[in-house]
């Protein structure tokens, strides 16, 4: 499983690359407000679906563009075939497609792959993180105050920002520094390789975190919401970290995210 991953990831990731820095303008769709798509983002997802499918013509799909297909069963595949759509649209070389397999509900495999880097981040339930074919750990830090942490600003759920500026500040103040990537798997997997130390957003989905989240674990890394709960892949709420500093993160955004709202639950601004 964990081979056609892979393959469906270096097929869609050629997709990619062909079309990079040649989309019309007249191309490009808006979905919702500040979220955009363009024919390559749904060429990604035929590509990855078609291979998977002929594959495990059983298993059932969760991707971004087409939603919900498959018969129903144990296995589900979440797919997300352009992480970093902006970026890509706007010519600035930082994308990824992210592919994970759940089974009875838990993640089981996971694949990031970065095609303009050709850097594969791939991880099994059980037997390690890896890049391209190097094993790969999370970083060693122990403090906050040592630390680089990766964010995304709330731009789809704008009546957060208040909130998420001030844990931001907080979370500014005590680290090294704070990056903004504008894609997320690509932040997730970072983590993996101990590039970055520490990683927060609200406001994503599972296809976002999935394959990332595993990558993680698999690295020795922690994963969860932001009050501790394993709930981050479907309450659009994660934190992700080397696992030493995952409290003291966490404290910092539980002092301003106290209690859970729906993060879509109002219309953006
Ligand atoms: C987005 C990216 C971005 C994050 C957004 C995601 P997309 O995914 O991961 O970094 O801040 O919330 O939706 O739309 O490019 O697949
Ligand atoms: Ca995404
Ligand atoms: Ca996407």
């Amino acid at each position: 499983m964990i081979q056609i991953a892979k393959e469906a990831a270096c097929s869609a990731g050629e997709i990619l690359t062909e079309h990079f820095g040649k989309i019309p303008e007249a191309a490009v769709r808006q979905k919702t407000k500040n979220d955009f798509l363009s024919f390559v983002d749904e060429a990604s997802e035929k590509k990855i679906v078609s291979i998977i499918r002929s594959a495990f013509p059983n298993h059932e799909f969760l991707a971004e563009e087409g939603g919900k297909s498959g018969a129903s069963g144990d296995y589900l595949w979440i797919i997300d075939p352009l992480d970093g759509t902006k970026n890509y649209l706007s010519g600035i070389p930082l994308f990824a497609v992210s592919i994970a397999l759940q089974y009875k509900e838990e993640i089981i495999l996971g694949v990031v792959y970065d095609p303009l880097r050709k850097e594969l981040f791939s991880a099994q339930k059980g037997a390690g993180a890896f890049l391209n074919e190097q094993p790969i750990r999370v970083s060693g830090k122990e403090k906050l105050e040592q630390s680089l942490i990766a964010t995304g600003f709330p731009f789809k759920a704008k009546h957060f920002l208040p909130v998420y500026l001030k844990a931001f500040e907080d979370i500014f103040q005590q680290s090294v520094g704070m990056r903004r990537m504008g894609a997320a798997a690509i932040d997730l997997a970072y983590l993996a390789a101990g590039r970055f130390d520490g990683f927060w957003e609200i406001g994503l989905s599972p296809w976002d975190v999935a394959a990332g989240a595993l990558i993680i674990g698999e690295a020795g890394g922690q994963v969860s919401d932001f009050w501790k709960k394993n709930d981050f892949l479907w309450n659009n709420y994660i934190l992700a970290s080397n696992g030493r500093i995952h409290n003291q993160i966490m404290e910092i955004i539980q002092k301003y995210f106290t209690t859970y709202q729906a993060v879509y639950q109002r219309k953006e601004a």
